[in-house]
């Protein structure tokens, strides 16, 4: 459990945000302007970069130590078609107890070391019934449920404004680019991702509703930080992995095993659409 970690006050945590940077500034020439944090079962994306330096979470200061066994904690630093990109293998989630604070640590040092877009993937139960497991859906808007936010109480002002504007979270221009980048074949979808907390998976009744208030996929990360992000000034693309679709009137059990199984199937499908629109980024 992340158990010291979770009560500290603003100014503490902006210390130790500033720590982290000031730590992998002097370790790292020139930080990237790409930041990858990969999801569930797309962690292997790692393996495509040239690396330059792997920083092991635990050797970063006052970074959060990952509890899900299915995800690995490292920093990445190095070469993916050509780009430079910084890519976090392993995140860390509202469900196994960190503040959203922390979930969002490792996007206020990358953006704070420079970084200026954002890819992030996740898996994600579809509910969109036309999906199957195995699609990607580029995340095209989000509706977060999670009931805390990242930039809840005093704002800092050097990091970003008090109300940042999330009338396009997810850029039209990066969706259009990872579009033409990958010739949109038939699984990229797009649609909306609704962040809910976990750990517990929706019932039939929660997917309806999930489906009405009109969501095309269901996960439990990824809206912190590209709140975060948002107010750091980063453009963000992001990109669920369909790992399962959840009919709510007939509905199936969600085996945890499944969903890895589906999002790893799913992973050079995910891993060929970075590429190819990062080796488009100038
Ligand atoms: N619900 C919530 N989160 C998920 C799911 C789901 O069905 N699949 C993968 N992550």
């Amino acid at each position: 459990m992340p158990k010291e970690q979770c009560f500290f006050s603003l100014s503490d945590y902006r210390q130790m945000v500033e720590k982290a940077r000031d730590f992998l500034a002097s370790k790292i020439k020139k930080s990237p302007e790409i930041v990858i944090i990969l999801g569930t079962g797309l962690s292997g994306a790692a393996e495509e970069i040239e690396i330059e330096e792997i920083f092991p979470y635990e050797t970063i200061p006052h970074f959060p130590r990952s509890t899900v066994e299915s995800h690995q904690g490292r920093l990445v630093i190095g070469r993916l078609a050509g780009k430079r990109v910084a890519a976090f293998q392993g995140r860390f989630h509202y469900y196994e107890g960190y503040s959203t604070r922390e979930v969002t640590f490792p996007i206020r040092v990358m953006a704070l070391l420079g970084a200026r877009i954002l890819i992030i993937s996740n898996a994600a139960g579809g509910l969109n019934l036309s999906y199957q497991p195995g699609d990607l859906m580029l995340i095209a808007d989000h509706i977060n449920l999670i009931p805390e936010n990242p930039l809840r109480g005093p704002n800092i002002e050097e990091w970003g404004p008090r109300f940042p504007d999330l009338s396009e979270a997810y850029s039209r221009r990066l969706r259009q680019l990872a579009k033409e980048a990958s010739g949109s074949p038939p699984y990229l979808r797009e649609g909306v991702y609704v962040a809910v907390s976990g750990p517990s998976l929706e019932t039939p009744a929660e997917t309806r509703f999930l489906r009405l208030i009109g969501a095309d996929a269901v996960g439990m990360s990824t809206v912190p930080e590209v709140i975060v992000a948002k107010h750091a000034g980063l453009e963000v693309l992001g990109i669920s992995v369909i790992a399962n679709v959840n009919d709510p009137d007939n509905f199936q059990p969600i085996l945890l095993e499944e969903v890895i199984a589906n999002a790893q199937k799913a992973e050079g499908r995910m891993i060929d659409l970075v590429k190819r629109f990062v080796a488009q980024l100038e």
